[in-house]
């Protein structure tokens, strides 16, 4: 089965096809189906987010496509950065690595450093049916970077019952654990009883 990934973020592509291409799913982004856009995410929740991304896509292409929307939740920020993990500066031309400096200024002397990673799976299929899953990774910012591998605030996050950043785990252990890889495995489980409902 083919589904368009509406993202135009070659980390999470990646995520997605480590983990779907295994069960079957061919992952096919936005961009090589030759739709390059990027929807306004205007929504206040997850949920909302990855719904607008996945519709727009699936209307520019005519077929099912399936979105993540993520984010950091900082339990002493009042879940900041939320929604707004990708854009947390309001500099679009900043980079992670900005993103990563921002929080840990915000962090400084804070020591209750609990957080959480959330990814919102939406899937919309061309007659208007959807499937949707999420996924947490509880766990802690760090008082440091470490760590070359993953994206984002990785470098930063130090999930629960571990003692290495996840950019210091391999794309497997990341993905045992992460987020988006419990929001996946959830919607592909899913997606079978959708696809075999609908044989
Ligand atoms: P969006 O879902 O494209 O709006 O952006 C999600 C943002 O949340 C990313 O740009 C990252 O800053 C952050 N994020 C989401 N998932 C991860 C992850 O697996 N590791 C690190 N940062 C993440």
């Amino acid at each position: 089965m083919r589904l368009i990934l509406a993202s135009n973020n070659a980390h999470k592509a990646q995520e997605f096809r480590e983990i779907l291409s295994p069960l079957g799913i061919d992952v096919v982004t936005q961009s090589e189906a030759g739709c390059h856009f990027e929807a306004d995410e205007t929504g206040e929740t997850f949920e909302e987010n990855a719904f607008i991304k996945a519709e727009a896509a699936m209307k520019a292409t005519g077929e099912a496509a399936v979105s993540d929307d993520s984010g950091l939740e900082v339990d002493a920020l009042g879940g900041e950065p939320g929604v707004r993990s990708a854009r947390y500066t309001g500099r679009h031309e900043d980079s992670d690595a900005d993103r990563r400096a921002y929080l840990m200024k915000k962090l400084s002397g804070v020591e209750h450093r609990t957080a959480r990673f959330v990814s919102a799976i939406c899937c919309v299929f061309p007659n208007g049916d959807r499937i949707e899953a999420r996924g947490e990774c509880e766990g802690a910012i760090a008082t440091y970077e470490a760590g070359e591998n993953g994206f984002g605030y990785d470098a930063m996050f130090i999930p629960e019952g571990e003692n290495r950043t996840m950019a210091q785990m391999s794309a497997e252990e990341k993905n045992a654990i992460s987020h988006r890889g419990r929001a996946l495995r959830k919607f592909a489980r899913l997606l079978e009883e959708y696809t075999n409902a609908h044989k």
